[in-house]
């Protein structure tokens, strides 16, 4: 393999403002002053590989315009390979972005050029997704090239999947994920799907009990071991819930197990999800069991949200194996 990871996804021009809190609707808040970062979690998740030592690839479009030369200059600045990230079509997506003082983001996102990103691209970078040892995607392009993805893909290759923003997800892409990495909430739409979308079950496109197989299939209880169970059944190979403050549960349907959080002062998430699904899927693909390399990408992630921005607080895998340190000091005391 050329590669040890093949993003395929968005990359944003993130236009991020600090804010004391969010304004509701009508109301207009003051906030920091403007800090435009190269975000979309795309591109992030490959700045976050190849930042921590692995062979990455981008296949990801971008608009003919200074936003996408700056995400280009971001993605070659970290050592990745942007032979694969295709040029115009629409604007370079954006992501307006709002910090608060807990670290915590809201993000609206205008697709734009990742919007481009057709089944056709796919189908044209067919030798660069057969060169690489795992491939990584995420919801920001169409559901239909993710799934041209999914079928383009090399056997031996590793699929990994982070359904965000998320939707009910078709077979065909579920059975292919190992693992299908979310959050509590992206865990609730797939199982659930969309929460107050206004449509009765009978119109739900996954109506149905939740293990039937489907997606949408109603609702789920509180308990993370719960969705795991429901996640499973609907077909991947494994899964991964991340938790927040409680770490992240994994499950390959032999064993479920609880990956502890590392503890970190959080000034600003954005990205971090990333950076973990980056890292943990680079990790799988040197050989490391589900449990590990999830460890290794909770480090990854920790480190991300102790600073700013998406991509410029990734780290390198020297302040992985520092923190790693530092986090076991900590436990001691
Ligand atoms: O996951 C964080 C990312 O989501 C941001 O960089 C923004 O671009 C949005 O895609
Ligand atoms: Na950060």
């Amino acid at each position: 393999y050329d590669y040890d990871l093949l993003v395929v996804g968005s990359a944003n021009a993130d236009l991020v403002i600090g804010v004391e809190r969010r304004p509701g609707p009508g109301e207009t808040v003051l906030g920091s002053d403007l800090a435009v970062h190269p975000g979309g979690k795309g591109g992030n998740q490959a700045v976050a590989a190849a930042r921590l030592g692995a062979r990455t690839a981008l296949l990801a479009r971008v608009g003919d315009d200074a936003h996408g030369r700056l995400l280009l200059d971001a993605q070659r600045a970290a050592g990745v390979d942007t032979a694969g990230v295709l040029r115009g079509g629409a604007p370079t997506g954006v992501a307006l972005i709002t910090v608060d003082p807990s670290g915590d983001n809201s993000i609206v996102v205008s697709p734009g050029a990742n919007a481009r990103l057709s089944p056709r691209d796919v189908r044209d970078a067919a030798d660069l997704l057969r060169s690489a040892r795992v491939v990584s995607a995420q919801l920001e392009i169409p559901l239909e090239t993710v799934a041209e993805v999914v079928r383009t893909t090399a056997p031996g290759t590793r699929f990994v999947l982070n359904p965000s923003p998320p939707v009910e997800l078709p077979a065909g892409i579920l059975a292919a994920c190992d693992p299908l990495i979310l959050n509590e909430h992206e865990a609730r739409v797939v199982l659930e799907g969309p929460a107050g979308d206004g449509r009765t079950d009978g119109e739900r496109t996954g109506g149905g009990p939740v293990g039937d197989g489907r997606t949408g299939g109603g609702p789920v209880g509180d308990d993370p071991r719960e969705w795991a169970r429901a996640l499973l059944a609907l077909g991947p190979r494994s899964v991964v819930i991340t938790l927040g403050a409680r770490g992240a549960l994994v499950a390959d349907g032999v064993t479920t197990e609880l990956v502890e959080p590392v503890r970190v002062r959080a000034v600003d998430t954005t990205g971090a999800g990333d950076a973990f699904t980056a890292a943990l899927a680079w990790r799988l693909g040197t050989g490391a069991g589900l449990a590990d390399a999830a460890r290794y990408a909770a480090r990854v992630g920790a480190a991300a949200v102790t600073r700013e921005g998406a991509q410029a607080s990734f780290p390198t895998a020297a302040e992985v194996a520092a923190l790693g340190g530092a986090v076991r000091e900590a436990g001691g005391r």
